[in-house]
């Protein structure tokens, strides 16, 4: 059984959107969990672990008016560059936060896949992600798609790299190649354009998020740090998102 997600704790609701209003697909750097914890004189893990309650506000808040999926970035693949303890921190965190949430994810009908790549990346992280797959493989409500060692540019020339595979095998030909067959190399699973991109912490750039998918994407940069952000917050960027005029080149 499927249940509602339940209401934010201040009993917000949220706003009147028309169904075009609302993006399918929300991209989300969660930035700002160091800088929230320095300004409080704690260790910046303490940060990361004030970010978890954020992300599944927000998710329950997605559902709350329709997002059918949501990316999450929680590891870049340059985010190996930063201290041991930060590294070896984060690869544990994000183990324990899939398998701490995927019952609560599964209940809400949440299908949850892994988007990035096995270099590197922890076993036990992969493990519980794939663990999280089978679990909500059925499900429907909305895709969380958790990007964990994910890079653009690793992600794109990763699919050069199979599709060229292919052409050399004789499995493709070389003027059968375009957008739409280059786009299946990107993700064993498809991933839709992304409509809405949000940033949080204040910062004006992307960070090898997704940028194939986000070519067409509206940008939404949100000056709070991901450990305050709940799904209020994401509320006031769709509010932003509902004023674009979006035109995909045509006029
Ligand atoms: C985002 O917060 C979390 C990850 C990148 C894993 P940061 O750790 O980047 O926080 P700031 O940007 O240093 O404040
Ligand atoms: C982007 O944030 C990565 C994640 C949120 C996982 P970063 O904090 O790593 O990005 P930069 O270094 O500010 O560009
Ligand atoms: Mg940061």
């Amino acid at each position: 059984m499927i249940r509602k997600p339940k209401p934010h704790r201040s009993g917000a609701l949220p706003p009147n959107f028309s169904k075009s209003q609302i993006p399918n697909h929300l991209a989300l750097v969660m930035d700002g969990n160091g800088r929230w914890a320095q300004e409080r004189g704690l260790p910046r893990t303490a940060g990361h672990e004030a970010g978890e309650a954020a992300l599944f506000d927000v998710i329950e808040g997605a559902i709350e008016v329709g997002i059918r999926e949501v990316s999450a970035f929680a590891f870049s693949t340059e985010n190996w560059r930063r201290s041991p303890e930060e590294v070896k921190f984060l690869m544990g965190f994000n183990r324990d936060v899939i398998r701490r949430r995927r019952d609560e994810m599964n209940e809400l009908g949440v299908r949850i896949r892994w988007v990035g790549r096995p270099k590197r990346l922890w076993k036990s992280v992969i493990t519980e992600l794939e663990e999280a797959e089978k679990l909500t493989a059925e499900n429907s409500v909305l895709t969380l798609n958790m990007c964990v060692n994910y890079g653009g540019r690793a992600e794109i020339v990763d699919a050069a790299t199979a599709l060229a595979t292919d052409v050399k095998r004789g499995k493709l030909k070389l003027d059968s190649i375009n957008e739409k067959v280059f786009a299946r190399y990107l993700n064993e699973q498809k991933m839709s354009d992304v409509d809405l991109f949000l940033r949080s912490s204040g910062e004006l750039r992307t960070s090898n998020f997704l940028p194939w998918q986000s070519v067409y994407a509206e940008m939404v940069f949100m000056d709070v740090l991901w450990p305050d952000v709940d799904r209020r917050v994401l509320w006031r960027a769709l509010e932003e998102y509902a004023k674009r005029e979006r035109r995909f080149g045509g006029v």
